[in-house]
């Protein structure tokens, strides 16, 4: 059986948009699908990217103590969560059920431009402005250490005399739709074999 994924997201969703292509181009041995794409935001364009492809969609109030989110999370009996530009810190009540078993990514290589607040053009421009010559693509799990869970896969991204925040962004984001789905692959197959040799 598939790995049933839940991806969160609060923004545009081309993430969320590449792991569904990944897995749908690998469908005849696919170890995970997307069963749910929940959101904190009632417009995030992720939702319709997410109807589009005949997925279940929520709503769900980002600003609780994680009740509801668990709630969903159950009712579609989810394995894995994927955080794909999902704005909001995961309440800890959440992370504790699903410890290991949520995953995020995050456009630099932490430790390095991480950390509450560090999001979207922020990090970028705090790149550019610290004068790196390298930034990147850093897929972790989340644990109540905000951006500091163990790291899964890194992936660097050059940083040019010309970049600006845009296009340093757009460099990263290419890269963020290579190694997203094959880490979100990677972990599912991990979390496979152990409920096999633990069965
Ligand atoms: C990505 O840059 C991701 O690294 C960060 O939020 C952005 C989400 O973009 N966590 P999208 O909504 O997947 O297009």
């Amino acid at each position: 059986m598939p790995s049933r994924l839940a991806v969160l997201a609060s923004g545009r969703g081309s993430n969320l948009q590449a792991i569904i292509d990944h897995f749908d181009n690998i469908a005849r041995e696919r170890v995970a699908k997307v069963v749910l794409v929940a959101s904190n935001r009632a417009d995030s364009p992720a939702l319709i990217r997410a109807a589009t492809a005949s997925i279940d969609i929520a709503h769900f109030d980002g600003a609780d103590d994680g009740t509801q989110l668990l709630a969903l999370l159950q009712k579609f009996r989810i394995d894995l969560v994927v955080l794909a530009g999902y704005l909001k810190r995961i309440p800890s009540k959440v992370i504790h059920e699903y410890a290991g078993r949520i995953i995020n990514i995050h456009p630099a290589l932490l430790p390095a431009f991480g950390g509450e607040g560090m999001y979207g053009a922020r990090v970028h421009e705090a790149v550019i402005a610290a004068g790196a010559k390298e930034s990147g693509v850093t897929v972790h799990l989340v644990d109540d250490d905000y951006d500091r869970g163990p790291i899964l896969a890194q992936w660097r991204v050059p940083v040019e005399k010309s970049d600006t925040a845009e296009s340093l962004a757009a460099r990263v984001l290419n890269v963020e739709h290579i190694v997203y789905p094959r880490t979100v692959e990677m972990v599912a197959m991990l979390q496979q074999l152990e409920s096999k040799t633990s069965s």
